[in-house]
């Protein structure tokens, strides 16, 4: 144990100096980090991790449905991603009859896979750096076509450094993927959003899919026919376990970064954006609540758009106070000051920063604008049903009806009618005066006021409701005229449709010269690529962290703290009675770890790979380059690491394969499962 610790602490000491954890790397670059990942207990080659032309672990590793990933444990196309990557699918595969979200599913056989309808999964055929033939003239279009003649075929190109290179991404989409196995919700999401971006943590969060193709092993549509799909890779397993100070490795889909962004753009995320946005979220959290407190079908009903709005507002919360714990608007300044000093002599340099500071001071506002909107009128339901509605006013009056029946689905209107007065008031108080219709404001003083504003249109509006309605009703709809007021606003707000503030263009051609700035005057500096939802490789060790003074959190997590929480009585904490029933006869067969003496079953661990959302799902792979865990989340003080990473305390967190195992056998009993993963 102490030999554990000193490994760890040691791994830290080498983490200060070289920042050897922070980083998401390109796969086809790894050569120039393999020295130090081997050092670090790597055992593999750069071309086992990326070849451009033999069978690497990248094939191993998917794109898993919208923004997550997966990874192929089997030569049969046998997938593992999250519980709460599979959720969406798991929900539409339900019913009342079958409740597979709350009582999980195993398929026994093949047979008893579930075809997902819509749900892909995407590989990654190939990467190119394109930079130099864009600059030769060569056209996106025309290189994009070139690459993508094969069946499912799809080609992406990537801006990487604010422009600086151009990478090609070429996927192929199997769209004929199947649920094989889902533990019950009550261990895939236990510790609900309580525990969401918390250790200690103790959820199952795992689901397993299979991809099929045609007879050549192509993307096909669902066919009985389908056969499963052949990878070129997949991971083994192991089942030895992870000790604090082991090598790990994350390879997935990094969604979104911003390391080296400059003091103006912090400022804007901590002081101005993330505290508005939690504000509007916990209102809207507030109203949901105490509908669901009081009736357990809203619960349900409600379930995944709590989840939803939950998260984020979790995670802004957690970042904002990093942010203010690092230091970080400071720690920028003072970086910039010294790289004005530097770049002072140098014409091309020397009025960059202040280039960048008034463009900031420019687009704000609109930038603002567009996130209050997207937070207030945006979060109303209503207003999303009207713009869909008037997208699709082309359909039969009972078309029209079967999608708003659609749209409908485990909607209340009485909570969005609360959420409503709640979000046009923040809209009124809080949006630049400018910024506001003028008919908005009419048409609330001419109500009396916002409340008697909303009634008017919830009490009058048919959309809502079951009536055939033909066109020209569904357009004299009030709700139809509410969403109208927003046109304007909504056509300026595109202007603004970018994924950072760093990022719209007005401040981002400022960047490209930046960050060649940067490389030239910041020689020690290791860049990497922010992550935008590109295959990435992170790097770290297993190990705890100090969450406050003279308290250190330790790198695993047990089935008895499952047991600690565990609780009928709170919808977070229940879990299934056969857990329990395990828990008390020790029937942990061939899963039993030993922990201070007494039996017990491994669940989540820590480690110190840098990742971000879309890194759910990742496989988490030992120094071998086997499978040891699955990404899920990061810890309370590790959220903004998407702006700061700070190796001494950033934590992602996995669940144990040994977790995911146990339950699959001894819950699941899906005997099947195991011997295809060759779990003996
Ligand atoms: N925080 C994790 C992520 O960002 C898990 C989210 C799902 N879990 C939840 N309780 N909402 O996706
Ligand atoms: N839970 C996140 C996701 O779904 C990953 C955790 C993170 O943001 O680090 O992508």
């Amino acid at each position: 144990m102490i030999k554990r610790l000193l490994l760890c602490a040691m791994a830290g000491f080498v983490i200060a100096t070289t920042f050897a954890d922070e980083g998401m790397w390109l796969p086809n670059h790894i050569k120039e980090r393999i020295k130090e990942m081997r050092k670090m207990g790597f055992k593999l080659k750069a071309d086992d991790i990326y070849s451009a032309d033999k069978a690497s672990l990248k094939d191993a590793v998917v794109q898993f449905g919208g923004g997550c990933t997966g990874e192929f444990v089997s030569e049969q196309g046998l997938l593992l991603t999250n519980h709460h990557c599979g959720y969406s699918s798991i929900q539409k595969l339900s019913s009342v009859e079958h409740d597979y979200l709350t009582n999980g599913y195993w398929a026994q056989s093949m047979v008893e896979e579930l075809p997902v309808p819509g749900l892909t999964v995407s590989l990654l055929v190939g990467m190119e750096d394109v930079t130099e033939r864009l600059a030769a003239g060569e056209k996106r279009e025309d290189i994009i076509a070139e690459a993508t003649k094969g069946e499912g075929y799809r080609a992406s190109i990537e801006s990487l450094y604010y422009g600086n290179q151009f990478v090609m991404y070429v996927y192929q989409t199997y769209r004929d993927v199947r649920l094989v196995g889902a533990p019950p919700s009550s261990i895939g999401k236990f510790g609900g959003d309580t525990d969401n971006w918390i250790w200690p943590r103790h959820t199952g969060d795992f689901s397993i899919f299979r991809v099929y193709a045609g007879s050549d092993n192509q993307p096909a549509d669902y066919s009985k026919e389908n056969v499963p799909y052949r990878p070129k890779r997949h991971f083994k397993i192991c089942t030895d376990g992870v000790q604090e100070g082991d090598f790990t490795m994350i390879y997935g889909f990094p969604g979104n970064t911003q390391e080296y962004v400059i003091s103006d753009a912090v400022e804007y995320v901590a002081n101005v954006s993330n505290p508005m946005k939690i504000a509007m979220r916990t209102q809207r959290l507030e109203t949901i609540s105490e509908a669901q407190s009081k009736d357990v079908a809203v619960r349900i009903a409600y379930a995944a758009k709590h989840a939803n709005i939950a998260n984020s507002w979790k995670k802004w919360q957690g970042e904002s106070l990093g942010l203010e714990r690092l230091g970080t608007i400071e720690k920028k300044q003072r970086y910039e000051a010294r790289f004005a000093a530097w770049a002072a002599t140098k014409p091309e340099y020397s009025t960059l920063l202040d280039s960048m500071r008034a463009a900031y001071a420019s687009n704000t506002k609109g930038y603002f604008v567009r996130e209050l909107f997207n937070e207030s009128v945006g979060a109303i339901e209503a207003y999303g049903i009207a713009r869909k509605l008037r997208q699709a006013t082309s359909a039969t009056a009972e078309e029209q009806l079967a999608y708003r029946r659609k749209l409908l689905i485990d909607y209340n209107k009485e909570i969005d009618r609360t959420i409503a007065r709640r979000m046009l008031a923040e809209f009124m108080a809080r949006m630049p005066k400018e910024s506001i219709p003028q008919v908005l404001t009419d048409e609330i003083n001419s109500r009396d006021g916002i409340k008697e504003y909303i009634d008017s249109l919830y009490n009058n509006t048919k959309i809502l409701g079951n009536d055939t309605l033909s066109n020209d009703e569904l357009l004299a709809d009030p709700m139809l005229a509410f969403e109208g007021i927003f046109d304007e606003i909504v056509k300026q707000n595109r202007a603004y449709t970018y994924r950072n503030i760093s990022n719209v263009p007005a401040i981002e051609k400022w960047y490209t010269t930046y960050m060649q700035a940067l490389r030239e005057w910041d020689k020690e500096r290791a860049f990497y690529p922010d992550a935008n939802f590109t295959l990435r490789v992170a790097y770290g060790t297993i190990c705890g962290y100090e969450n406050a003074d003279g308290e250190y959190h330790t790198h695993l997590s047990t089935l008895d703290g499952v047991i600690a929480k565990e609780n009928p009585e709170i919808y977070d904490y229940d879990i299934p009675q056969a857990l329990r029933d395990i828990y008390k006869n020790k029937d942990y067969g061939r899963w039993s770890i030993e922990k201070n003496g007494r039996p017990t079953v491994p669940v989540c661990f820590l480690a110190s790979n840098h990742t971000s959302g879309g890194n759910s799902g990742s496989p988490v792979i030992n120094g071998k380059g086997e499978l040891v865990g699955i990404n899920f989340d990061r810890t309370w003080r590790s959220t903004m690491s998407d702006i700061e990473f700070d190796p001494s305390i950033c934590r992602n967190i996995s669940v144990d394969i040994r977790y995911v195992l146990f339950i699959v056998d001894r819950l699941g009993h899906a005997q099947y499962l195991l011997d295809e993963l060759k779990v003996k």
